[in-house]
């Protein structure tokens, strides 16, 4: 997997310029939330002192992004690991939610048949009308009929359900049956700065509809046993469409989720994933809170439902991070 966030450091603010305290600061940024602020950081003078981020590495200051005059063309990003329950429809959320904030426009893409990630906004699924599926399928069906907006100001949807599960088994038998996505997203392109795609778990041929469309991919990887396990998988499959359908795809980041610093484990899954994957895994890591399973419950981002705690701070430095790595948009 090569890409270039090697460069991406070019993009950040020197950390040596900076006035005392605006680097990463478990206390400083939010109010303090003490449990939840010590899963991230288990040394926090150290990291003040060293500004040493939960990845072992420098952490580099990730500026505000400043308003946008134009709007669009978006970046397409994927949010792809094939295992379920890593954080990829929580990280679409709540990234779509943060960089709506920084006045992005932004589009979210429900693409798993679960709709997991429209329920996560408050949306039933099985009372749509129209959803991804129909736009996907459907020759002639505008955008404007399926994208829903969403509590957030800058934020829509194009939401999913069950039906969407028909489309893999359709699209078998289509001959640009890895392309039916980009092509109905291509009218929408103008519209916004940025497309979050939260696909399904498994490498099938939604997914590969999902990194035909992308520019980038975002990897969520829980910091768990086995985390590691699957990913040569998935960087096989994004080499595969790199080289045969989209040769523009690049790996944005991996990203770490569901982190607790104060257990071993946790801080051992990290240093490993730093290990193998090195400049590609974001400096933001995302800890692991019960306010995250509760904002899915309120059908809200938790940049809104707890709008001042420690993880909608993570999703906030996440957005500037992302920001910061792209050219394209920054
Ligand atoms: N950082 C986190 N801390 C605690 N729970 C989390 C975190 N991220 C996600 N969750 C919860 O874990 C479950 C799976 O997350 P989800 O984003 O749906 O994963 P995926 O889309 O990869 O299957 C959900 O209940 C979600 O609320
Ligand atoms: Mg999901």
């Amino acid at each position: 997997m090569n890409g270039p966030a090697a460069e991406s450091h070019n993009h950040f603010v020197d950390y040596d310029e900076l006035p005392e305290g605006s680097f990463y600061d478990p206390d400083a940024e939010y109010e303090p939330d003490p449990e939840y602020a010590a899963t991230l950081a288990p040394d926090a003078a150290r990291q003040r002192r060293e500004r040493i981020g939960p990845t072992g590495r420098l952490l580099p200051y990730f500026r505000i992004p400043g308003p946008l005059v134009d709007h669009g063309p978006a970046t397409i990003i994927a949010m792809c690991n094939q295992k379920g329950g890593v954080g990829k429809t929580t990280s679409t959320i709540n990234l779509g939610a943060a960089l709506a904030e920084y006045g992005r426009r932004v589009l979210l893409v429900d693409f798993d048949p679960q709709g997991a990630l429209s329920v996560g906004l408050g949306v039933n699924p099985t009372e749509l009308d129209f959803t991804v599926y129909n736009l996907f399928m459907e020759r002639g069906m505008s955008a404007d009929e399926v994208v829903l907006k969403t509590a957030v100001p800058n934020m829509d949807l194009l939401p999913s359900n069950i039906d969407l599960s028909v489309a893999e088994v359709q699209l078998v038998s289509e001959a640009a049956r890895e392309s039916a996505l980009q092509r109905a997203l291509m009218p929408l392109m103008s519209d916004y700065d940025y497309i979050l795609i939260d696909c399904q778990p498994s490498l099938g041929l939604l997914t590969l509809n999902a990194l035909t469309a992308a520019h980038k991919v975002i990897v969520p990887l829980e910091c768990e046993f086995f985390a590691l396990r699957g990913v040569a998988l998935l960087a096989e499959t994004i080499e595969k469409v790199q080289e045969r359908l989209n040769p523009e795809l690049e790996l944005d980041g991996i990203l770490a989720t569901r982190y607790d610093s104060r257990t071993v484990h946790s801080r051992e899954v990290l240093a490993r994933v730093v290990e193998a994957f090195d400049d590609h895994v974001y400096h933001t890591v995302i800890g692991r809170t019960v306010r995250f399973p509760e904002a899915t419950v309120a059908g809200e981002p938790i940049t809104t439902y707890a709008s001042s705690s420690v993880g909608a701070a993570a999703y906030r430095q996440l957005a500037r991070e992302v920001l910061a790595r792209d050219i394209r948009n920054s």
